[in-house]
């Protein structure tokens, strides 16, 4: 019988430190997300998420550590590099052009040199996602709800067909029934078998998508497990607060 070595995680942080100039943001943080699951971190204001989640996107080059994607060393590389591996951070607020049609807007993402039936197959991929945006596929972006934008602008990333999504406060200043709408829409791209990186101020709605989660103080990890563990672990911390 021969035994087939298991593949390495999607990603792999190992004794990773990183920051900003002079200032050190993240300790020694080590973390590894396999492919299809979903992770989550959470934490306090300041306790280095986004930083994290820019070192797994090639936006912070960390001063330490590795960061390896399906086994590759990518630590010290351009972030051009992850994103061509298939890395993607999705946008903070709404990162759409308002005087073009959300198809158009659609089209630019997808950028040029790629064949008509490429295009189409993504683009409706992308309406099947987010069937909203396949009705008004007409209607400039601007004129939008401010969820409707903030789903076009996830569209346009995953036209890309992202191995890893990294999604940063993706529900920042939605309303909460299109907080709902957000994830659910997170929980049919999990289900397509895109992993996921998920940083979230709603903690029940980031523990609800989850498979694992990363507590994290300070820039160092103070605890880890599964998603229900998790749910205790920040239910003692809110109560010793
Ligand atoms: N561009 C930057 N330049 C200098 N320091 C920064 C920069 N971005 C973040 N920091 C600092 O790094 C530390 C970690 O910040 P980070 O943004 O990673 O935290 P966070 O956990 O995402 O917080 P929040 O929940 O508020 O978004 C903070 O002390 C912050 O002030
Ligand atoms: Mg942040």
């Amino acid at each position: 019988m021969t035994i087939t070595p298991a593949p390495p995680p999607l990603l792999e942080l190992e004794h990773v430190d990183a920051g900003y100039g002079p200032f050190h943001a993240i300790f020694d943080v080590s973390f590894a997300v396999e492919a299809g699951r979903v992770l989550t971190l959470l934490g306090a204001n300041g306790a280095g998420k986004t930083t994290i989640a820019r070192v797994c996107s090639g936006l912070v080059v960390p001063t330490k550590g590795s960061v390896r994607f399906a086994g590759e060393e990518l630590a010290g590389k351009p972030a051009y590099v992850y994103a061509r591996r298939g890395i993607v951070h999705a946008p903070e607020g709404r990162s759409v052009f308002a005087s073009l049609s959300v198809e158009e807007n659609l089209h630019l993402a997808l950028g040029r040199g790629r064949d008509k039936a490429d295009v189409a197959r993504r683009v409706s991929r992308a309406y099947e996602l987010f069937p909203r945006l396949g009705e008004r596929r007409r209607q400039l972006a601007g004129t939008l709800s401010g969820g409707e934008q903030r789903m076009l602008s996830l569209s346009r990333v995953m036209v890309d067909e992202p191995r890893l999504l990294i999604a940063d406060e993706l529900s920042l200043g939605l309303a909460p029934i299109i907080v709902d709408e957000v994830y659910a829409t997170l929980a049919t791209i999990r289900d397509a078998g895109t992993t996921l990186l998920i940083i979230e101020q709603h903690v029940d709605h980031a523990l609800g998508i989850a498979d694992d989660a990363l507590l994290l103080a300070q820039g160092e990890i103070s605890e880890r497990g599964d998603a229900l563990q998790m749910r205790a672990a920040v239910q003692r911390m809110l109560t010793n607060q």
